[in-house]
């Protein structure tokens, strides 16, 4: 009797047992490495749409999910000590504060030289980079991030648009939006924005210049003052990332303006950088400007591929067409201008 209820037992176990070992592996029944991976913000869409293209490209090389730091480092802290502790391979993080990159890496190497990959979020302690021989980057081009490329097309518009400058004092009245300051990417891309239109020949004159912190909500509340201050008078609004564009936007459409696109009474260009899909079809009927691609597939696959050539004990760019920027240790994927006229460009990107 006792024999036979252990010998149930026993089955039991071992079925249980090899069901979880069918979890995250391959076809052939081998497990799959674990692919550590996180976003600051889920709240970000630009970070969550790269978040998506790992998750796309890990599928058959690693098991893997993102987690959301929800803007807090001490979250993201247990996060990355949980994925440790599930054995990770590999380590992927945007990380929800820059300065948490030392504290992050010592993680990593304290599980036993676990790589890691940080993205978005760039991190400029090249000292700290150069101390640990496991750690990469992969962001998109540096200097002014894609501003100069903002810029330049924001020039093309005001030249092909004499009756841009409303008040016909030859300078651009602008409204600049500006990112998170604590992000590597927001003074180089409001500074660069206005050097590329400056060194058009055309002269600035600047309204009001804010950080609206990425977010769409921030940016709609301070565009909501700005436009009942200024109304007309804004000649351009320039935002360091299209969720700001967007809130922008919406601020301005309930205030009258941009309605019917470029057809409407009341207009003022309005410009992102990042091209997300739901700037596409504004930038499509014309109530947006434009944008500059910023492409978070490349950037995720990027990620992907440098992971497992690490994991596998290869050089990180094995098998990949692309340079490491020395210092940065950094894979640099370029941006590229986003009109109605280009569009397919960017919605090839997401797949559209
Ligand atoms: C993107 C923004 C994003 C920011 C936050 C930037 O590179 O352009 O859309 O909000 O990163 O990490
Ligand atoms: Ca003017």
């Amino acid at each position: 009797m006792h024999i036979k209820k252990l010998f149930i037992v026993l089955a039991i176990v071992c079925f249980s047992a090899s069901l979880s070992f069918a979890n995250g592996t391959q076809e052939g029944g081998e497990e799959l490495p674990i692919l550590g991976a996180g976003i600051y913000s889920a709240t970000d869409n630009f970070n969550s749409f790269i978040g998506k293209a790992i998750v796309k490209a890990s599928n058959g090389v690693f098991d893997t999910n993102i987690d959301d730091g929800q803007f807090d480092q001490a979250n993201q802290n247990n996060q990355i000590d949980t994925m440790l502790a599930k054995g990770a391979s590999c380590i992927a993080i945007s990380l929800v504060d820059i300065t948490a990159a030392g504290n992050v890496i010592q993680k990593c190497k304290d599980a036993g030289d676990i790589p890691i990959i940080f993205f978005n979020k760039e991190v400029t302690d090249q000292e700290l980079l150069a101390s640990y021989g496991k750690c990469y980057q992969v962001t998109s081009t540096g200097g002014t991030y894609g501003a100069d490329i903002q810029g330049q097309l924001v020039a093309e518009y005001w030249m092909a648009h004499p009756e841009a400058d409303k008040n016909s004092d030859g300078k651009m009245q602008i409204i600049n939006l500006m990112g998170d300051p604590g992000h590597t990417a927001s003074m180089p891309r409001s500074n660069g924005v206005k050097d590329a239109i400056t060194s058009a020949g055309i002269e600035l004159d600047i309204l009001e210049e804010d950080t609206g912190m990425w977010d769409t909500a921030k940016a709609k509340e301070k565009m909501d003052a700005w436009i009942s201050k200024f109304g007309n008078e804004i000649e351009f609004i320039i935002c360091a990332n299209d969720a700001m564009a967007l809130g922008s936007l919406a601020s301005i459409e309930a205030a009258g303006f941009n309605i019917s696109g470029t057809d409407s009474e009341k207009y003022i260009p309005v410009i992102g950088i990042d091209a997300l899909p739901e700037m596409l079809s504004k930038i499509e009927s014309g109530e947006v400007m434009g944008s500059v691609l910023q492409d978070a597939t490349t950037q995720g696959t990027t990620i992907v591929k440098m992971a497992s050539n690490l994991v596998a004990g290869k050089d990180v760019l094995d098998g990949m067409s692309v340079e490491l920027e020395a210092g940065a240790k950094a894979v640099r994927v370029p941006y590229t201008g986003i009109t109605k006229e280009n569009i397919s460009t960017a919605e090839e990107c997401y797949g559209n």
